[in-house]
């Protein structure tokens, strides 16, 4: 199995429906700290709906529509990042991440989202990539600033998440601008 090595014992390789029980186990490390933020821990509760995640970007992997990676920490899954929506016809794709409490503070997310940007525009000829995230998931925003992305709009109430309509904004940055 290939892997990148993305420094002090973190490893970001492809995660995968056999993997299952392993990221539903993680998932249950991270609920608590990425509920508030995103539907990402809800949608994966028991073994059969982790697999039917993991299984859902299979599908997108062979569509070549979307893609998703994990990060190991010193041999735990803590964490992961994923081209959310891969379009080649148009070149645009949207990266998200997540992180259990375990993995933050470490600049795994920064150094693994670069990676995926980078394969984007390098290898895959994309021409844009999006980061959409909540006003107030300043930590969401950062990690877009410091991977070089720019602040281009606020979508209002755009977001309808536990009863309440939150706004989303969209970091983006071409491949013009990369480097
Ligand atoms: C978004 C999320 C993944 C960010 O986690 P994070 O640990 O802040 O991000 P990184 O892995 O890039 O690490 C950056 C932090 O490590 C620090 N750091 C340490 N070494 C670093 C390095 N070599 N390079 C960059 N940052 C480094 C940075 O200073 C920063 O900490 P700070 O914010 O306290 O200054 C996390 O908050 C999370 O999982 N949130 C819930 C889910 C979510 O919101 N996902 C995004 C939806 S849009």
């Amino acid at each position: 199995m290939y892997s990148v090595d993305l420094g002090g014992g973190a490893m970001l390789r492809p995660l995968e429906p056999w993997q299952a029980e392993e990221f539903l186990a993680h998932m249950d490390r991270a609920r608590d700290t990425v509920d508030p933020w995103i539907p990402w821990a809800s949608i994966s509760t028991d073994l059969e709906s982790a697999r039917a995640t993991l299984q859902r970007y299979a599908d997108k992997q062979a569509a070549d529509k979307g893609r998703i990676y994990g990060i190991w920490l010193d041999g735990t899954l803590v964490g992961g990042t994923m081209f959310v929506t891969f379009d080649v016809d148009s070149g645009i794709a949207e990266v998200g991440c997540w992180l259990e409490p375990a993995g933050t503070g470490r600049g795994l997310i920064t150094a693994a989202v670069r990676l995926l940007i980078d394969w984007a525009f390098r290898v895959r000829g994309l021409h844009r990539i999006e980061w959409h995230c909540r006003p107030d998931n300043k930590a969401s925003s950062n990690v877009a600033r410091r991977a070089g992305l720019k602040l281009e709009a606020t979508l209002r109430e755009s977001y309808p998440w536990k009863g309440v309509r939150h706004d989303t904004e969209i970091w983006a940055v071409l491949a013009p601008e990369w480097s």
